[in-house]
């Protein structure tokens, strides 16, 4: 759906009697659009209202005063302004001397990538592939196809479009990009959300990982555990260290290392555990931690996928000695380019881990360790500052959509759901389910314009870069039988219940 740019002649359709009566299509647009996110008016449009909703006043009811018409004239536009957003005129806008107010519009409809919806002929006619009549918009509503998006990020974008728009301004007016003061807010602001002592943003989740492990010293040599069914920067960043990762195979419920099996992998060379709350789900914190304890080993959450989520009512970071996260764009919390961040209660941990994604410096040029160039950018901290202000809504709304989900495929024979167990919560960045024939149910739903996605084809121990470990098939039978099952539905806290309705009623359908 493209955004949407209402035009002057519509509002005053809408806010003129003589025009409600001779204009319904504008009246009906307008009204369909009131709320809609994807709706917007030109900032060059406000002026304009005011000037010639004033001048019909004047004529109509001359015995009014000044006052008295700006007060009804202000009121029509806060209203207006209460239904739909303003785009502003860009500053890459072509001035057209023979009509500037409609130039005006067509470069608003552009910065925010919109038709412009106008009962102007000419303007229709000049710009016809930027403009759509109010009879042909509410033609193309009513025949409206699903189109369903996977995680659908430009929706997210233009719901918090005006915040985010205040927030990046201040960054090109200050322009302080590399650690300016959106990264301390950011940083402050992650700690508040989650109860963590200490955020210490940085450029991606995978370099959160190197940053966890490089502040516990792994080095050539070391093991560490963790799970064989997960995106690849975690085992990647271990041997990347010059470590050794170490697989376990994962629960068969929840996905995520089984505690059961860790022990027997533990050798003396074995440092630590990184589990990875796959899809959001925190793993097994407690039975992990005891071994950890036991064999004096650190644990890392990665928690890429998981930020905000609780284990017995608690951030994560509670439960590890380093919590890392990603903002990759289509994560739970995301921004609009690479980012992610390590969150720990030890200070000692994160003084390092700050020193590290700066070239391991304590003071300018004085360089105490050997470290990264692994800061988050101060333009996506601005972002992320707006996101993670909403994230409470977006991860409640994200919870409604994965329950919607359950219920309507719960009966289905040959479905395996999602199982959160009941002491944690999860800000579901996948909703995974299991079918036996899952390669003819994606393809048959990607005729009916349902995008999928498999979270994860190919267990890391049988990938070629891991070859050199020496694993074999049927080493983590369970990670091997979920990775040719697996498969996700469209996640994102946008999806309305009609779409899930569909996506449900086809998945029920091609299910056999
Ligand atoms: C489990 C897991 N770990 C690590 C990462 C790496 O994060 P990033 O893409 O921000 O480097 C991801 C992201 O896809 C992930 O899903």
């Amino acid at each position: 759906m493209k955004n949407i740019l209402i035009d002057l002649n519509i509002l005053l359709d809408y806010y003129e009697n003589n025009r409600r009566k001779q204009y319904p299509n504008s009246v009906q647009a307008f009204d369909y659009l009131k709320d809609k996110e994807f709706a917007f008016v030109s900032s060059s449009s406000i002026d304009n209202f005011e000037y010639i909703k004033y001048a019909t006043l004047t004529k109509a009811y001359p015995n009014l005063n000044r006052k008295q018409k700006l007060t009804i004239v202000h009121n029509f536009i806060k209203e207006f302004l209460s239904f739909f957003k303003i785009a502003k005129t860009p500053s890459y806008i072509e001035i057209d001397y023979d009509d500037i107010e409609d130039s005006q519009i067509i470069a608003s409809a552009k910065a925010i990538d919109a038709l412009v919806l106008t009962r102007d002929e000419k303007m229709l006619a000049k710009y016809s592939d930027m403009t759509i009549s109010p009879k042909e918009f509410l033609q193309s509503m009513e025949n409206q196809e699903i189109k369903i998006n996977f995680a659908n990020l430009k929706k997210q974008h233009f719901r918090y479009y005006p915040e985010i728009e205040r927030s990046t301004d201040r960054v090109y007016n200050h322009s302080r990009f590399i650690m300016g003061p959106e990264i301390q807010e950011l940083e402050e602001n992650l700690c508040n959300f989650t109860g963590a002592k200490n955020a210490v943003t940085c450029s991606s989740g995978t370099d959160a990982l190197l940053l966890a492990m490089m502040a516990l010293e792994i080095k050539p040599g070391d093991e560490v555990i963790t799970s064989p069914f997960t995106f690849i920067a975690t085992a990647e960043t271990i041997a990347l260290l010059g470590a050794k990762p170490v697989f376990v195979d994962i629960d068969k419920t929840t996905y995520n290392i089984d505690p059961n099996k860790i022990e027997e992998k533990i050798t003396p060379k074995t440092k630590g555990i990184i589990s990875v709350s796959l899809y959001g789900q925190p793993s097994d914190l407690d039975e992990i931690n005891a071994i950890a304890k036991k064999y004096n080993l650190f644990q890392i959450v990665d928690g890429a996928q998981s930020f905000g989520a609780t284990y017995k009512s608690q951030a994560e970071v509670y439960h590890c000695d380093i919590y890392t996260t990603s903002f990759f764009p289509a994560k739970p919390l995301g921004c609009y380019g690479d980012g992610g961040a390590v969150l720990t209660n030890n200070d000692e941990l994160a003084e390092k881990m700050r020193m590290l994604r700066i070239h391991g410096q304590n003071k300018k040029y004085s360089h105490k360790y050997i470290g990264l160039g692994a800061r988050l950018d101060t333009l996506q901290a601005a972002i992320l500052n707006v996101k993670l202000k909403h994230y409470r809504e977006d991860f409640a709304k994200r919870n409604e959509v994965a329950k919607k989900y359950t219920e309507l495929l719960q009966n289905k024979e040959g479905i395996i759901l999602p199982t959160i167990k009941p002491d944690r919560t999860t800000p579901w960045a996948q909703y995974s389910i299991r079918i036996k024939n899952r390669d003819e149910l994606q393809t048959k739903l990607k005729e009916a314009s349902i995008p999928t996605a498999v979270h994860y084809p190919k267990p890391l121990h049988l990938q070629e870069c891991f070859l050199y470990l020496e694993y074999k098939e049927g080493d983590f039978p369970v990670a091997e039988r979920v990775s040719q099952e697996i498969m996700s539905l469209p996640m994102n806290p946008d999806l309305e219940n009609k779409e899930i309705k569909y996506i449900t009623d086809k998945v029920n359908e091609f299910v056999h």
